[in-house]
């Protein structure tokens, strides 16, 4: 059987997935919104081998466990009818250790590659559901722009998957990342979800507001209004974290640089540059920026104290495979 590479983009969310209605099939307890991102990529080669008698994964050339991905290629063997086990090669474009979440787009580039590799010629909607298996999030980076989750309502998840809402040349926004904490561990995301699942006060009222947030994203993408896009999404960012910080014990993904990047995107604002912010689950800041506001936001944010690097990226396409 022929080797096969994807490569697929991390995505961060406008409107953030936070909680699980079923956490055996990572079915979301509400939809989410993302941007799909271009230059921070995983590239992956699955190697279907006849002498292998288990599936090995490399990470930028080391052999790591092969745990969380074990249950993809068993889907991918049980729908080809093969028993091959595989080699898996994958890299990051991005700095690993750089406290980004690589699992969106690790996913979706092992599900194309394995469908690829193995044949099974999933259509774009059945690769989401498998890469959300994965990881919740991964079934957003299958498709590029900007993408809806669904929460779905079926038991089995087949209704739990992502679509296109407008690809990336549609509404050619800017993201810049900046690292405030390098390589530290933060509590994962599904520690963390399940933690405010069962202990945040909040949890209810969070899920409760995330549908209005999603009707308001979509209108905002539709008419390219970047303020409303804004207000909505700093507000589900802040939401989200609100009902961490209410868990016991409390979640607290921020440090005083993440901060102090939340206070200077907001002051940035006020001057009259096209920005927001958004957090996800560790202390990096996302700033989503007007089509050429990208530079300065990066030179702003670059000069804050505790600020170790900054990644500036366009919005890019969704996973694929490699010729
Ligand atoms: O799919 P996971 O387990 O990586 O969870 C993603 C959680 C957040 O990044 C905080 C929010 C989101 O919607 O991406």
């Amino acid at each position: 059987m022929p080797s096969a590479t994807a490569r697929a983009g991390a995505n961060i969310a406008l409107v953030k997935y936070w909680g699980k209605r079923d956490a055996r099939l990572n079915l979301p307890a509400a939809g989410s919104i993302s941007i799909t991102l271009a230059d921070l990529l995983t590239r992956t080669t699955v190697s279907p081998l006849a002498d292998l008698d288990d599936d090995e994964l490399l990470l930028a050339g080391q052999p790591v466990s092969a745990e969380r991905i074990v249950p993809v290629l068993e889907r991918f063997r049980a729908l080809a009818g093969s028993d091959l086990r595989c080699r898996v090669e994958t890299a990051n474009s991005f700095p690993t250790g750089a406290g980004l979440a690589s699992s969106a787009s690790g996913f979706a580039a092992l599900v194309v590659a394995a469908d690829a590799a193995f044949g099974t010629a999933l259509d774009a909607a059945r690769l989401s559901e498998q890469a959300r298996l994965g990881s919740g999030s991964a079934a957003r980076s299958i498709f590029g722009g900007f993408v809806e989750m669904a929460a779905g309502q079926r038991d089995d998840g087949t209704d739990a998957v992502a679509q296109p809402l407008l690809d990336a040349a549609g509404w050619p926004l800017e993201v810049v990342v900046a690292i405030t904490e390098a390589g530290t561990k933060s509590v994962s995301s599904t520690d963390g979800m399940n933690l405010t699942m069962q202990t945040s006060p909040y949890y209810r009222a969070w899920v409760d507001s995330v549908p209005a947030d999603l009707d308001q994203v979509r209108q905002a993408i539709a008419a390219k209004d970047f303020e409303q896009l804004g207000e909505v999404a700093e507000g589900s960012a802040l939401k989200m974290h609100a009902s961490a910080l209410a868990a016991r014990p409390g979640l607290i993904y921020w440090n005083p640089a993440t901060i102090a990047c939340l206070h200077e995107v907001r002051a940035l604002r006020a001057a009259g540059t096209g920005v927001f912010f958004t957090v996800d689950a560790g202390p990096q800041v996302k700033a989503v920026c007007l089509p050429g506001e990208g530079a300065r936001v990066a030179r702003h944010l670059a000069g804050i104290d505790g600020v170790e690097k900054v990644i500036e990226t366009r919005l890019g396409p969704g996973a694929g495979v490699e010729a």
